[in-house]
């Protein structure tokens, strides 16, 4: 039996596949399955969840959307040159879907950890969180950076992990606010520009790089141009694509001043960052959406210290920094306009940081 959890992120959006910095961590929440070797030539895999079965044969790319993400693990394991056997396997979870803690790289990530155990495949954590980013390119359609299996790969209890998406060095970072806890907020709403607009988002930070290498040809990604070579073309670019740019670029500063506050355990500081990382997310990178804007805004006329939206964006969570003290006013707050604003309550997610990718002897 394997587990692999999904995850938040302090700061630092839509800068991973740009090559620059994220502070994700693993929760407490995960995908587990079950799995053995069948001696025969397929996969046969069982979503508990969704009380679906599926029998996969590698050669095809599955016709419904779940088995093609264990159809991708094992393909892009077979481009290592490896060989899988079969295998039946069971699996569910508590990652709550479309929420944005990342039910899908948990879901990879499980996968590729478990048939790296199990068929002793000799891959490192590295190779597992890349196989679990090229399944999401490959065989679902989402341009995504690693973050999201890098974290759920090699979170450690307690630590924030300072990852820098070009070299894939990182620091852990313990984190135990005291007096304060990290709460989400679910507005609930997914809309369905969510997978469009994140390819298109990532294409628009293409294009500016490539215009700037035109006169820098050194620069390979967003996170090696700098504001001031950025502000050189602001006449030649699309005026989108300037604005996405200038996010990014200042996202990258926000997440290393925000850590400096962290390890200072300024969370004063580490708040109003969050807050301008939301600010950017909404006006300059065009990624939130009605819901999350109202739930920030919420957060900050209640006094808590920083909240911002989470992951891709267009829907699913914020993430609030908040002291104990305000907690359960704030909640009440949030719970009754949002209520009376949308119709529905926002779902409230306590999660505390867990472990990454791991074998669970039963
Ligand atoms: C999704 C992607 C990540 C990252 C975030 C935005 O979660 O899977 O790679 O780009 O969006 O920061």
């Amino acid at each position: 039996m394997y587990a692999s959890p999904g995850r938040i992120n302090l700061i630092g959006e839509h800068t991973d596949y740009n090559g620059g910095y994220v502070l994700p961590a693993a929760i407490d929440k995960v995908t587990a399955l079950v799995i053995k070797p069948n001696g025969l030539n397929n996969i046969r895999a069982f979503a508990i969840d969704l009380n679906d079965l599926a029998e996969i044969d590698v050669a095809v790319k599955p016709s419904k959307q779940w088995p093609r993400y264990i159809y991708g693990v094992v393909t892009e394991i077979l481009k290592f040159g490896l060989s899988v056997e079969g295998f039946d396997c069971v699996f569910g979870g508590n990652v709550p879907l479309g929420a944005g803690l990342s039910s899908s790289a948990a879901l990879e990530s499980a996968f590729a950890f478990a048939l790296n155990d199990l068929f002793k495949l000799g891959l490192t954590k590295y190779d597992l969180a890349k196989i679990g980013q090229a399944a999401e390119h490959n065989a679902v359609g989402v341009r995504c950076g690693i973050m999201d299996q890098f974290a759920s790969i090699f979170g450690q209890k307690g630590h924030l992990i300072q990852l820098d998406c070009r070299s894939l060095d990182y620091e852990l970072i313990p984190f135990n606010p005291e007096g304060f806890r990290v709460v989400l907020l679910d507005t609930r709403v997914k809309h369905s520009l969510a997978l469009s607009e994140y390819n298109v988002r990532r294409a628009e930070c293409e294009a500016g790089v490539a215009t700037v290498k035109r006169q820098y040809p050194t620069i390979e990604l967003l996170r090696d141009v700098t504001m001031d070579m950025l502000s050189e073309f602001k006449h030649t670019l699309p005026e989108s694509t300037y604005r996405r740019c200038s996010y990014v670029i200042e996202e990258n500063q926000r997440l290393l001043n925000a850590c400096d506050a962290l390890k200072r355990s300024d969370y004063e500081t580490f708040g109003a960052m969050m807050y301008g990382s939301h600010e950017g997310l909404s006006f300059k990178y065009n990624v939130s959406c009605e819901e999350l804007d109202y739930l920030v805004a919420a957060a900050q006329s209640s006094g808590v210290l920083g909240a911002r939206m989470m992951g891709g964006g267009f829907g699913g969570c914020t993430i609030n920094l908040i002291s104990n003290d305000r907690y359960e006013v704030f909640l009440a707050h949030a719970r009754e306009s949002y209520k009376s604003e949308f119709g529905k309550e926002p779902t409230v997610y306590e999660v505390a940081i867990g472990q990454g990718a791991r074998r669970i002897d039963v």
